[in-house]
Formats: structure tokens, sequence, C-alpha cells
């Protein structure tokens, strides 16, 4: 099967009879709506607020392919392997409190083994094994049993989880397939965030009958590469209370997420992501441009980890460009410039010293524009910017030399610290200039080799290997603080905003759509909302406006905000077609997809409220089955705010009141013509 098919063979299993799931469109790789998460990093990303039980617009039976983007450091330096990849698609489905556990086991069984053709021999199963916070997953046990005997293998639970056969052909006739895990490996949540959602989860490994990392004991999850993991069945029915407890959620959700390119490598007898049809075209431009093999007698070589990163990365870049994100020192902006910049210095590894991103971009649109042809439509803007930002990376770096070689060669041969290098190094010297490395590493994007090789050619000097050793720790240990750093920054700033559903952000949600109306009420009637983003402190939103707002304008929006949190605005949620919302001028998000069916949230009095009670019924679905645009229209025209949303809000605007009083804190230029609000709601 080719990836294309496999695509096809997944969403077809999915929306057929009699499983008849409705497809989840796509979205942006840049998370717009409430949350502080750079990237969306798994298929269940935009589906947040409705396994916390908001009704979605398209059903409780959900698919899809997602775009994700992982991007923490841990998963950075795992690049570089045969199966990991930092960008990737998230082969997902849902059910939304709809089906059962065993069910889903059953369906994912039919999936791998009669759709994508796998062995079922060669098929193991992680389950989570109990703790305090919820019990052994018994009935996964028993569901995936009855799975495997669907076709023809006993599959047995063994708690020893190290019983594993040593071969593929052991494999054939072994009995423990299914093994308990700890909520270290199997229990999901995105982060821990009051409002979050989790559980215990199930993962199916495949056998690759390979193992790359020796290792004392083998079992399905560990890192020896001989086990892939091909999916993940979450039982998401847990929430994370105010004093972070599990609450167990009346909805019983199921989330899968399987790895479009792991699948296909399987399919595809491959034991490399990157020899997969994804990747061919795009590993055979670099070795066109490199005038290097990727592999060597279908073996690994010196070169292949450098090909390896080059790939994914710029498939990275081309698609965080194609969503409309800039390389920048900031935020997703930052991440790119990352992305490139590694790019880069990889590409040296192999020998490519000219400019070589856009040719090897060009490839990645081609090899997935049939799936994403959004990458067709801002192909000359990803290419300019991978461009441009080449450029900039190799003039920063030529900078870096130079500076470095001014230190390392001055007259009184001062070292970054002030201390002179003498030319028989002893220890705390060497500790130094492992320092340095790594500030100009760290600075300049620098190699670490390639300083090694400066400071020799420069200082006419070779060090001696345990010389060389003691400099490459000290850049280690550097590394390590500035990991550790970093890591606390993040957590930092991703606590808390994720998918976080306390009273406060809900209450800011609300908020924010009032401040949206108010703004196009006082200001101006054109403007739109560009961004948003949602704290338990506060809401920032972008919006598209030439001008700094004046004081008076921004009273003015205050108060109008303030009054209809007075008057006690109710809070409706409509479900209807797309065309129809868009003709009542709902106001959508921009650069969003939305599927045919959406919920518009508006706030309205108690008379318009009585009349919308004629069309649509309490939950928000239509009474009746020809909802006509006109009707809808006539009843949206008079409410203060409607806007396509997924929610969750408060019921009533005077909820807001709790919070205090709806105050601007910040109005500013962010640039391209658009400008931001900081509020909050205070007492
Ligand atoms: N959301 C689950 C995961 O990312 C399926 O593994």
């Amino acid at each position: 099967m080719t990836s294309k098919e496999i695509r096809k063979a997944f969403i077809g299993f999915w929306t057929e009879e009699p499983r008849n799931f409705q497809v989840v469109p796509n979205m942006s790789l840049v998370p717009n709506v409430d949350s502080t998460l750079l990237f969306v990093n798994s298929g269940m990303f935009p589906l947040a607020p409705y396994l916390a039980g908001q009704p979605h617009p398209l059903g409780k039976r959900l698919c899809n392919i997602q775009r994700c983007l992982r991007t923490n450091y841990d998963e950075m330096i795992e690049i570089g392997d045969n199966r990991h990849t930092l960008m990737f698609e998230m082969m997902g489905n849902w059910s939304l409190g709809d089906f059962t556990k065993e069910q889903q086991i059953e369906w994912i069984m039919e999936l791998h083994i009669e759709r994508y053709k796998l062995d079922p021999k060669r098929l193991y199963i992680s389950v989570f094994g109990g703790d305090e916070d919820a019990p052994g997953d018994e009935v996964a046990i028993k569901s995936w049993k009855n799975a495997f005997k669907k076709y023809g293998v006993d599959a047995e639970f063994s708690e020893d989880i190290t019983d594993i056969p040593k071969n593929l052909e052991e494999g054939k006739n072994w009995k423990n397939r299914i093994f308990p895990y700890p909520k270290t490996k199997n229990w999901w949540e995105r982060a821990h965030a009051v409002g979050e959602l989790g559980g215990s989860s199930s993962e199916m490994f495949y056998d690759r009958g390979v193992i790359e990392i020796e290792q004392d004991k083998y079992h399905i999850n560990d890192d020896s590469g001989r086990f892939i993991e091909i999916g993940n069945n979450v039982f998401m029915e847990y929430k994370l209370d105010k004093n972070m407890k599990w609450q167990i959620l009346d909805q019983k959700n199921i989330d899968f997420g399987g790895g479009f390119e792991r699948v296909t490598m399987i399919v595809q007898g491959k034991n490399d992501i990157f020899e997969t049809d994804i990747y061919g075209t795009i590993i055979g431009k670099i070795e066109e441009i490199s005038g290097k093999k990727y592999k060597t007698n279908g073996k690994d070589n010196e070169f292949t980890e450098s090909f390896r990163v080059i790939a994914d990365h710029i498939r990275a870049a081309v698609f965080i460009l194609a969503d409309g994100i800039k390389p920048s020192n900031k935020d997703q902006g930052y991440i790119l410039r990352r992305f490139i910049r590694r790019m880069v210095r990889f590409a040296k590894k192999i020998g490519i010293e000219r400019d070589f991103g856009k040719e090897v971009a060009e490839e990645v649109v081609k090899a997935l524009n049939y799936a994403y042809p959004h990458l067709k439509e801002n192909e000359i803007t990803v290419l300019e910017e991978i461009e441009k930002e080449e450029r900039v990376f190799k003039h920063t770096l030529s900078k870096g030399l130079k500076e470095f070689g001014t230190i390392i060669t001055s007259p009184g041969e001062i070292s970054k610290n002030g201390k002179p290098f003498n030319k028989t190094m002893v220890e705390p010297e060497l500790i130094e200039l492992g320092q340095l490395l790594f500030y100009f590493y760290e600075t300049y994007g620098f190699p670490f080799e390639l300083g090694i090789e400066e400071f020799q050619n420069v200082r006419n000097f070779q060090l001696g290997d345990l010389h060389f050793r003691i400099v490459e720790d000290a850049f280690k240990k550097e590394e390590e603080k500035h990991r550790e750093a970093s890591r606390k920054g993040a957590e930092q700033k991703f606590k808390g905003g994720l998918a976080d559903h306390s009273e406060e952000v809900v209450r800011l949600h609300t908020a924010h759509h009032l401040l949206l109306a108010s703004l196009q009420k006082i200001v101006n009637p054109c403007i739109k909302q560009r961004g948003s983003n949602i704290t338990g402190e506060r809401l920032r939103m972008d919006f598209n406006f030439d001008r700094k707002l004046t004081d008076d304008e921004i009273k003015r929006v205050e108060a109008l905000v303030n009054e209809k949190i007075e008057e006690g605005l109710i809070v409706r949620r409509l479900t209807m077609h797309k065309g129809i919302a868009e003709k009542a001028g709902a106001q959508m998000e921009f650069g969003i997809k939305y599927p045919d069916l959406v919920t518009v949230y508006t706030t309205v009095d108690t008379e318009i409220n009585e009349r919308i009670n004629r069309f649509f019924n309490e939950e928000g679905d239509a009474k009746t089955g020809n909802l006509l645009a006109k009707d809808v229209t006539a009843l949206l025209e008079k409410t203060f705010s409607k806007e396509f949303c997924g929610g969750p809000h408060v019921k009533n605007t005077k909820e807001l009141g709790k919070s205090g009083k709806f105050k601007i804190l910040k109005e500013e230029n962010i640039g391209s013509g658009n400008r931001r609000i900081k509020a909050t709601l205070a007492k």
C-alpha cells in the first residue's frame, strides 16, 4: 500500500457502514483558541471541549488525520533514529461517550489486521496496571483477548512484562501478548493542569524483529527499538479537579491516535520511516544536493542521522510556515527558527555548504500537497522564508566565527571570562574552553565540533583524547544546565493554560465574545479577531485595526462590556450549517477551517431567547429539519454577539460579575496591521 492508500483506508474504515464516523477537518498547527500550547501536538487537541462534555456538531463518532508537531527538548534529541520525527500526522478516531471500550478494541484490531494487513502474531499490547487513581484495566485485557482470538491467536495477559519471545520465530506461538504498565507509560494527558482530561491508555506494539539498542532485559515498551508503538487507545474518562485529583467524567470517551508515518513504515515492510514513500523523494533530493548516500548497502552510515534530521526539520518548517508563522525570537517563530538553523548545521555535516533548504522544501510540498493543498497555496512565501532564514543564519555563524577567532587569538589571549588561554592547557582552562564553546553554540548556533576544529586550527594545537573529553564534558554540563532552565521555563509557561476549563477561564472566554462585539459596535464594524489566548488571569485578543485606540474608545468599550455583564444576557449555543451561520453574520475565527455543521455561541436577552426557543431546543439543536437561513438571520440580527465557537461558556453573562468588572489592561500594536488587547475581570 502507498501512504496515500493508507490514508484512504483509515478514513474509509471509520466512515463506512456500520461505523458511520464523521471526519473532523484537519486544523492549523498553531492553536488559536483558549490555549498556551505552542503547537497542536495530537489529534484530540481540537476536540478537548467535546471530550469534556460539550456536544459536537458532527455527532459522537469522529475521525481525522491531523498534522501534529512535538517540540520539547527530550523529543528533539531523539530525532535522528529510524522512527522518531517531530512533525508527524496522527490518525485519530473518537467516541464522545458513544460506544464501549470493547467495541473500540474490536474495531481497531479489524482496521490493523484486515485493512493494513498486519500480522496479528507480531502484535503486542500494553494496558494500564492500576493505582490509587484508577483501577487496572480488566475490560481492556478481556477485549484484547477476544480480538486476538478472532484472528486465530490465543493471547494471554502476563504480569511479568519481560516474558516476551526472543525473536519473530518464537513469537509465532507466543501466548503472552498483553502486559501491564504504570501511569508513567499508560496514562494519557497533555499537561498536568486543572480541567485537563486524561485516562488510562492501551498501546499497540509491532515486533520489528530487530534490536537496535542492546539491553539487559527487554519488554515491549523499552528503548531497544525492537517493538514499535503504532497506536494508542486512550480511555479518556477522567478530569483533573481544582485539587489536582482525577475525577471520573460522566462521559466515557475514547481517543485513539496512530502514527501515520509509523504505520506506513510497517505496512511497507521497512525498518526506517525515512525509507517510506512519505520521505523517499525528500531523502533523494538531499542525496542529490550533498552527493552523499543516505545508507551504505542498506545499512546506516556516518551521514544517515544528518539526513533524518534535515528531512524531519524541513517538513516541520514547511508546515509551520504554511500555517502563517515567520521565523522570530519568540514562541512559534523561535521554534521555527531553530528548526531551520538546526537543519543547516546538520547539512554542513554532510558537506552541504550552499543554500539548499528551498529545494528540499519544494519536495515536501510536492509529496504532501495532495493531502494538504494549503502547502501549494502558500508555497512562494514558504520557500522565500526558508531561503531568507538560511542566509541570516549563515551570516550569524560567520560573525560568531570571527568573534570566536578574536577571543582565542587576541594578544593577551583573553577568554570570555577574562582569563588567558595558555598553550599548555590545564584542566580549569579546558573546562573554560568547553563553557566558551557552549556560549558560542547558544549564541551563534556554532556546532561543538566546528568550534573545536576552529580552536585547534587557530591555535595550531591538537587536543589529546583526555583533554578533548574534559572540554566535551564541560560543554555537556553547560548544555544540561541550560536544558533544565528551559524545561522549567516551559513548564511555567504552559502551566494552567492547557484545556483549562476553570471558572476563571470560562468567564474570560465569554468576556472575550463581549469584547469583540463591543469593539465592533464602538470602534469599527470591520474589526475581526485575528488570534486569541486565555489564561486564568487575563484574556488576550488580537484584531485587525490600523491605529491606536483612543482613551475615550477604551473607556466606552469597557463600559459597554460591563453593561452587558450587568444586563445578564443569556448565552445560547446553537448548532447549524456553516453557510447559514455565515449568512447570519456569525464571527469566524481567522484561519480556521470549519466543518459543515458548526456551533455558534450568542448572547441574547430574554425576548430573543424566547424566539430562539421556537427554532432550537435547549441543547442547541434545531427543532426543525429544514432550518432556513433567513429565519436564523432574523433571529440573530438583534443579538449582542454571535461567534463560531466550541465553548465552553457561562450560562448567563451575570456570572462574569463574580470575578469583578471588565477592564482593559493594555492595548498595543503587534505589527502587520494588527493590534492586541489584554483584559481581565477584576474586583
Ligand atoms: N491522544 C492520544 C495520543 O496522543 C491518542 O497518544
